[in-house]
Order: structure tokens, then sequence, then C-alpha cells
């Protein structure tokens, strides 16, 4: 017989408000609201792995509209620890941030950074990466860590297999796995009440696997719902049928989360097939190799044609580096300043952080905007018009 479905531990610690719905696409627009304040959906959640977004401090990043960003449990559980968050009271406090927060469970990092991680039924085993001990992170060791971190979104450990073309035996063992680990973790969650767990769908590009999946998880009756086991270089039909197939079969009640997603072109596109929340270290991370992400592609700052060019990152952009000095608390940045500094100085870095990180959370406002005006297709067309000029 199946195993019993355990019930919720008790309400959730948010609200899930749907605001309106696009009539051509799955697209929605819908409020989420968190211990830590409101926050409007479709968002890309930017990433700040030690508590910090590299390079910017947490006025910086609330400059940027950010309301929700992620840390992850594994990194934070390491340094400064479960001992320095406990009487701290949380990662909030210790990093200043008092918005909200969504942490990553920890499993995802140690298979994809560390590929020594070796997965059992009890949980993941690894070498720490300080001293080389053998460490064991267990789905109750990572929500005890998400429990003293105080992040406002935990996520469950699961079982993620990192390549593409797995054999369909050990995917549909992760599979299982990620269900049984779930329970594990709701048993084991300490503060229901204050933190809300979400659930990680897995089962690769296989759809029957995926819809199996999504059963049941949904049936755990978890406050949200993530897709994990994407962002992998694998072909975008195949993601996008994998993420049509799970959002078809979804609530129309809850948040949905795709994990490890952030090129613009991908976030639109997993909106328009019903998806909520995003997060992805790329646009942080190309910021620090001199990119600007803009509505007309990335722009590499260090090229040779940017050294006089004293216009704007993007013309028209409202972030504090791009709209003109004249105006209050804006920086007025021109192209040339950042193509000078980005070859050594890390200044460059710190302003296309900001510049990129809003682009992204203002790309997600601006979609929000077009489905609650019933005007998403449009706003489609136009976005793809501008990064493809010649096709339209
Ligand atoms: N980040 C990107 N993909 C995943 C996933 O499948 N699981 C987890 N835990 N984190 C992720
Ligand atoms: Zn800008």
């Amino acid at each position: 017989a199946p195993p019993a479905v355990p019930s919720p531990a008790s309400k959730p610690a948010l609200t899930f408000d749907l605001i309106a719905k696009c009539s051509t696409t799955r697209a929605r627009a819908s409020l989420l609201t968190l211990p830590h304040g409101p926050v409007p959906l479709p968002i890309f959640m930017p990433v700040a792995t030690q508590a910090s977004l590299k390079g910017l401090t947490p006025a910086q990043l609330e400059a940027t509209n950010c309301r929700l960003c992620l840390n992850n449990t594994y990194h934070l559980g390491l340094r400064p620890g479960q001992a320095v968050l406990d009487s701290v009271g949380g990662a909030h406090a210790f990093q200043g941030w008092n918005h909200n927060l969504l942490t990553d469970s920890g499993g995802f990092q140690m298979v994809s950074l560390l590929k020594l991680a070796n997965v059992t039924e009890e949980g993941v085993r690894f070498l720490s990466p300080h001293d080389g001990s053998p460490m064991l992170l267990t789905p109750e060791h990572s929500i005890s860590l998400q429990n003293s971190i105080g992040s406002d979104i935990i996520m469950q450990l699961d079982d993620v297999l990192v390549t593409t073309h797995p054999d369909p035996a050990r995917m549909r063992e992760a599979m299982l796995r990620s269900v049984r680990w779930l329970d594990r973790c709701m048993a084991a969650h300490a503060r229901p009440h204050d933190q809300n767990l979400f659930c990680i769908i897995q089962g690769g590009l296989d759809l029957d696997m995926r819809r199996e999946c999504t059963a049941a998880m949904v049936a755990r009756d978890t406050p949200g719902i993530a897709i994990g086991g994407l962002s992998g270089g694998e072909a975008k039909e195949d993601y996008c049928r994998v993420v049509a197939a799970v959002t078809e079969q979804l609530p129309d009640g809850k948040p949905r989360y795709v994990m490890g997603i952030g090129y613009p072109e991908d976030l639109v596109v997993s909106v328009a097939l019903g998806a909520d929340m995003f997060d992805c270290v790329w646009p942080t991370r190309t910021a620090r190799f001199g990119n600007a992400v803009t509505k007309n592609g990335v722009l590499n700052l260090k090229h040779a044609r940017y050294a006089e060019d004293f216009g704007p990152i993007e013309e028209g952009c409202g972030c504090v580096c791009c709209r003109p000095k004249e105006e209050e608390g804006a920086l007025g940045v021109t192209r040339a300043y950042v193509h000078h500094n980005a070859a050594k100085e890390t200044t460059a870095a710190h302003l296309l952080t900001m510049h990129n990180v809003w682009y992204q959370l203002n790309l997600m406002r601006q979609a929000r905007e077009a489905i609650i005006a019933d005007q998403f297709p449009a706003f489609v067309r136009r976005f793809f018009a501008g990064l493809y000029p010649e096709k339209s």
C-alpha cells in the first residue's frame, strides 16, 4: 500500500492572493505575503549565498527594490554556523536585512559544487571543504539549520541529479526519495507558524515521472511548490515541456518556484508557462565580468567601444546607477566610467550588480503589470523584439 500522506502541521505562514490570470497563456499575477512583508509575483530573487549579495550592502540591495532574496543553508551552516545564528537570532538580524529570505536546503549545492557528494537514504554525505572531515546532511539537519536561520521560505532537502541524461532507475529513486525526504522535513520542521516549507518536484525530463512526483508533492499540501532538477543545460523544448506538464497539475492557490532560472528569456517564457518565482546567480555573477543585462541584450562594457560612451548603462533604466545625477539619490553613472573601472577596480562590479538586479526585478514587475492589464502577449512580443530586432 502507498504510504499514508501526512497532514500539514499547521496553517501556513503566508498568504497567496491571485490577482489576475492572462487569458491566452498561463501567466499569473499575485501577491505573496510572507512574515517579512508583501512580495508581488512574478518575481526574480537574487542570490546572496553567504548572507550578502557579492558587492552590495543590504541598503544597496534594498535600493534595487529587492524584498526577497536567497541565502544558502549549507554555507551559513558552516560559517557562521548554527551556534552564532542561534545567538544572534537568525540570518535576518545577522545580515541586517529586514525583508524576506529564502534558503535552499543545501543538498543541491553539495552535489553541484563538490562532485564528491554521495547520496544515501539517510542524506547527502560529503567531505567538509574546510577540513576534509566526513559530514552528513540529513533532511532533519537541513531543517534544523533552516529553523536557526529563520528564513521566511525554507526548502526541503531533495535528491538532485546533476546529469541531463541520468539512468531512469536512478532518476526514479531520486524522485521517490525526494518525496520521502519531504515527509522527514515536514516532521522535523519546528517553526511552521513563521517559516514556510516548500516541496521540490523532481523527475528529470520524463513527463510521467514528473506527473507522479507532482501528485505526491501536491498531496502533502505545503504552502508553496518548487520545480527542481532543471537549469542543468537541458534543451529549451525539454525545459518547457516539463514546466508546462507540472504547472498544468498544480493548484492555482499556491506560489510556484522554478529553481535556478535567471536568463531574462527564460523568466518571460516560464511566467507564460505559469511559474511565479525564480532565482539564479547569473545576473550578479555576470556583472562581475563587466556585463550589463539590458532590454537589448547583454553588453560587455569592457569592450573598447564603450571607452567614450557617456550615456547611461541602459537608456531609460530606473536604477540608482542609470538615473541622471540631477535626480534625488541617483548616481548618473556612464558606460565610459564603468568601462574605465571594469578591468581592475571592484566599483564597476558593484554598479553593474545593482543595475542587473534592478533589471531582473523590473522585468518581472513589467510582466506583472502586463498580466494585470491583460496585455501579457503584447509584453512578450515587445520583450523579444528588444532582444532580436532583426527577427521582428
Ligand atoms: N537549485 C537549482 N535546482 C535545484 C534543485 O533541483 N534542488 C535544489 N534544492 N536546489 C536547486
Ligand atoms: Zn540601470
